[in-house]
């Protein structure tokens, strides 16, 4: 495929930036509430990784923080064949996405200054569905310049940004932030009574403190109070949980445990993207991946971050031989492009594998198009399927058709892509998708994990 030139155009035109057309319907707190989150994620959370996750049942998806100065100065460009669209900075893109996901997407910026983080809004907003403000990350790269954890201790500053972004976007703009706890549960409360005055429609509390290292469990049994207190607030907003989610059984627990809307999932899912459903697959190097290596191909994926999210992936194996899991692992860990794959992978289907999601995607019909129902009347139920569930193969993907399934998914159709993505200019980009620098991404932030999870749950939680 020839690259085409791109024009120089902003990243959004000036008439679209000043008021984005509504294509599909706004987000509101109830959108949050009753499913299961992908977390955003660095590296970890590309397009790919987020389309998986919504067809097997993720009811919103976050995209991986980037730095407020990152998008600005980026250039959008539209795949004439696939639809994707990339901001394109002067060697990389800095962000990717597609406008099948744009009803669920939320972007989440990095920012210690409430112009900037609005002209990084402005500059993507055609493209999503909400903002998130990341106000969590605790490593250095963030923090020295007052952007992530810092903003936890600067409540002035994290409020001014949210303030902003909520009066510069459309109502039909969601507007949101992830906050760590704070050490005491009074001055928790206290900074979120002033988050939630700020107009957001939902806060996430990842349920460890700034000071808390990843492998230390996650203070869910903090949680209850924070979420009793914004429902008495009585505005509605949705209270997400983060920390040690497994996936969609343990999200019925841990909402049971806490009174979570949501549960907002990472590490799990960087593991393995197919954790929202009630039957996640397993064997993922026979069942998934080869699927996700196709459709990271098709999509123009940079091979370096296709093979990155596919190192990550450690699904549980229970049918697949030991010769089919280490050559497929082999095969990764060598391959430097996708011919080298070829072997493994082909025949090169990725076309096909992107029309099933997007299928899938446009079947979910709950309420306003968006959301998973993820009952707490699922929990015995769960129980059940815990105990009995099985591989589910790769045929048997959990698009979660509104029949019948344990969540009672209701989604509704999203309307056909954007098309806004017609007035960008076109161009494959594959090149262009490469690895976000790490200074521009907060890579340094939040370095790459191997997930060696705690067994998290009824003990940690008695
Ligand atoms: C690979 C990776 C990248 C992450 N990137 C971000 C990020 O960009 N923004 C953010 O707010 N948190 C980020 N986090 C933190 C997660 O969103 C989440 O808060 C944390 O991992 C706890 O959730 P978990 O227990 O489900 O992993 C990242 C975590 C991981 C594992």
């Amino acid at each position: 495929m020839s690259r085409r030139a791109h024009s120089p155009s902003p990243p959004s035109s000036p008439r679209l930036s000043k008021r984005p057309r509504l294509e599909i319907e706004p987000l509101t707190p109830e959108d949050y509430k009753n499913g299961v989150v992908l977390a955003p994620m660095v590296r970890s959370g590309a397009l790919p990784t987020r389309l998986y996750s919504l067809k097997h049942g993720a009811s919103l998806v976050w995209g991986p923080e980037t730095v407020d100065k990152a998008i600005l100065h980026t250039q959008r460009v539209v795949d004439p064949v696939t639809g994707v669209v990339s901001y394109v900075g002067k060697s990389k893109a800095i962000f990717t996405t597609h406008p099948i996901e744009k009803p669920y997407l939320i972007y989440q910026i990095g920012s210690a200054d409430p112009e900037l983080a609005v002209q990084a809004a402005k500059a993507v907003v055609q493209d999503v569905a909400g903002f998130d403000l990341n106000c969590g990350c605790p490593k250095p790269f963030s923090t020295h310049s007052g952007m992530g954890a810092a903003l936890l201790t600067n409540p002035d500053l994290l409020c001014s940004i949210l303030t902003a972004l909520r009066e510069a976007m459309p109502p039909e703009i969601s507007i949101s932030a992830k906050i760590r706890l704070l050490p005491s549960q009074e001055e928790t409360l206290k900074l979120v009574e002033r988050i939630v005055n700020t107009g957001v429609n939902a806060l996430t509390v990842h349920c460890r403190t700034r000071n808390m290292r990843k492998r230390e469990p996650a203070l869910i049994g903090r949680l209850r109070e924070i979420v009793d207190f914004v429902e008495g607030m009585g505005r509605g907003i949705a209270v997400l949980e983060n920390g040690d989610c497994e996936g969609y059984h343990d999200a019925l627990r841990i909402r049971k445990t806490t009174g979570a809307h949501s549960v907002m999932i990472a590490t799990a899912a960087e593991s393995n993207p197919t954790c929202f459903s009630p039957t996640p697959l397993t064997d993922l190097e026979t069942t998934f991946i080869p699927n996700y290596i196709r459709l990271c191909k098709y999509l123009n994926n940079h091979w370096s971050s296709t093979k990155f999210c596919t190192s990550q992936f450690k699904g549980a194996h229970v049918n697949a031989s030991r010769a089919d899991l280490k050559g497929m692992r082999d095969a990764i860990m060598h391959a430097k492009s996708y011919d080298d794959m070829e072997p493994r992978v082909a025949p090169w289907t990725g076309e096909e594998e992107f029309k099933k999601i997007v299928e899938a995607i446009e079947a979910r019909d709950g309420r306003r198009g968006r959301v998973q129902v993820l009952t707490l009347t699922d929990a015995a139920e769960s129980a059940q399927l815990s105990a009995s569930e099985t591989q589910s193969d790769a045929s048997q993907t959990s698009t979660q058709s509104s029949t019948g399934d344990a969540a009672g998914l209701v989604t509704p159709p999203i309307g056909k892509p954007d098309p806004s993505v017609m007035n960008a200019p076109l161009a494959p980009a594959n090149e262009a998708r490469m690895p976000l620098p790490a200074m521009l991404t907060g890579d340094l932030s939040t370095p790459t994990p191997t997930p060696t999870r705690a067994v998290v749950g009824a003990a940690s939680l008695a």
